[in-house]
């Protein structure tokens, strides 16, 4: 942590909110992350590009366009979105499996480079869009460094990107001006960046001097990474064998320990002896923790303490609970409590699911609280109702 930088103290100031559920990003978090992050385009000459999937809110695009080379993007409304956010300047890298012929125009036109997943859609499209934008792949290393298969890009007969193997066997391609490897999650060492290098130089040495870029993705955990001159002689040794630029594209690391999620306790109750507090907020809020089980972190849990109590959300369905947590007195309606390091795949997952209104959205900056965002009955009826051409 920078020697100047100072935590909010929720204890105090939770309670300023004038309601919950909020949404709450630290900006003074939010730029030591991204400081990290310059400190490492200086230090090894890569480009850095904000993945907009961790949070897509204009506030934050707005933050990183003071420290980073552009925007990572999946789809053509996150394209164009980063596009507007940037005032049509700017690097915007695009890959998924999602491509679609009726969308590549405008993909083209909005993204500066484009990596297909396959070698099946590059050989379908790539002639297509040549000039609009710089062309690339998708490849996968195959390369598995992680034992839960839900988040993990090289698992077995993975969908993302092609081999390795594939592209080393066939004539180079004439437009293959890029390539893009993602292959992990939450990375907290450089382990599988270097396999991943490695095995590249291994097997397209010689045509990797064709390439102008190669993005290594995201799936590192930069901000909690001390040891930054690994990935630095790691790009060293890149370098050596491609002229080209490289990219990386983080979103975690820039989003999630900036975001918190604030809650209020609004009704308790005994259910076979154990204690229920239900918030006003759900797992619909933060979808990960279903998803994958996860317990989120809460800020006024104290693992000793006496009192357990089982959070849960407050919808109709039994499983929405945020887990059991400890405190050191029972819990009344109006407490209000604190989750932290949700800022990444929490809001952008997020569902009006029972018609619960999704959280308020707040900055933090300069001690001060402000709402950037806001959503009402408004947004839920334009959802649902007919459209009215
Ligand atoms: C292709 C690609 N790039 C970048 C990212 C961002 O990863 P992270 O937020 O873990 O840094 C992802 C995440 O799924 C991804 O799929």
């Amino acid at each position: 942590m920078r020697a100047d930088f100072t935590p909010i103290d929720w204890h105090e100031i939770k309670f300023s909110l004038p309601s919950t559920p909020a949404f709450v990003i630290d900006e003074a978090t939010v730029r030591q992350n991204l400081q990290k992050l310059a400190d490492l385009r200086a230090l090894t000459g890569c480009k850095v590009l904000y993945s907009v999937k961790a949070l897509t809110l204009e506030y934050l695009l707005d933050l990183c366009l003071e420290y980073v080379d552009g925007f990572s993007v999946s789809s053509l409304f996150e394209a164009k979105f980063a596009k507007d956010c940037s005032s049509n300047s700017g690097t915007i890298h695009l890959t998924t499996p999602g491509i679609r012929s009726d969308e590549l125009e405008e993909l083209a036109q909005s993204c500066t480079h484009i990596s297909f997943n396959s070698l099946n859609q590059f050989s379908h499209y790539a002639n297509d869009i040549n000039g609009l934008t710089s062309t690339g792949l998708r490849l996968n290393p195959r390369l598995s460094y992680l034992s839960d298969d839900r988040f993990n890009p090289c698992r077995a007969a993975s969908k993302l990107g092609a081999s390795m193997e594939a592209l080393s066997q066939i004539t180079w391609p004439e437009n293959l001006q890029g390539l893009h490897i993602h292959s992990m999650f939450a990375g907290t060492d450089f382990t599988p960046l270097r396999a991943v290098s490695s095995k590249l130089l291994q097997l397209l040495s010689p045509n990797l001097q064709k390439l102008k870029w190669l993005n290594l993705g995201g799936g590192y955990l930069y901000d909690e990474i001390d040891n930054i001159q690994a990935f630095a002689e790691l790009i060293q040794v890149l370098k050596q064998s491609f002229q080209g630029e490289v990219y990386i594209e983080p979103g975690k690391a820039v989003a999630g320990k900036a975001g918190y999620l604030v809650t209020s306790v609004i009704d308790c109750f005994q259910s076979d002896g154990k204690s229920i507090a239900v918030l006003d907020t759900s797992v619909n809020h933060n979808p990960e923790v279903f998803e994958y089980q996860w317990q989120p972190e809460l800020i006024e849990h104290e693992p000793a303490a006496e009192c357990a109590v089982l959070l849960a959300g407050s919808t109709c369905l039994a499983g929405d609970l945020l887990g059991e947590f400890r405190f050191a007195k029972p819990l009344s309606i109006g407490d209000r409590l604190v989750f932290r390091d949700v800022g990444a795949y929490s809001l952008v997952k997020a569902s009006r699911f029972n018609g619960l209104n999704l959280p308020s959205i707040y900055k933090y900056s300069n001690t001060r609280l402000t709402r950037i965002k806001q959503y009402d009955y408004t947004d839920f009826k334009s959802l649902w109702s007919n459209q009215r051409a």
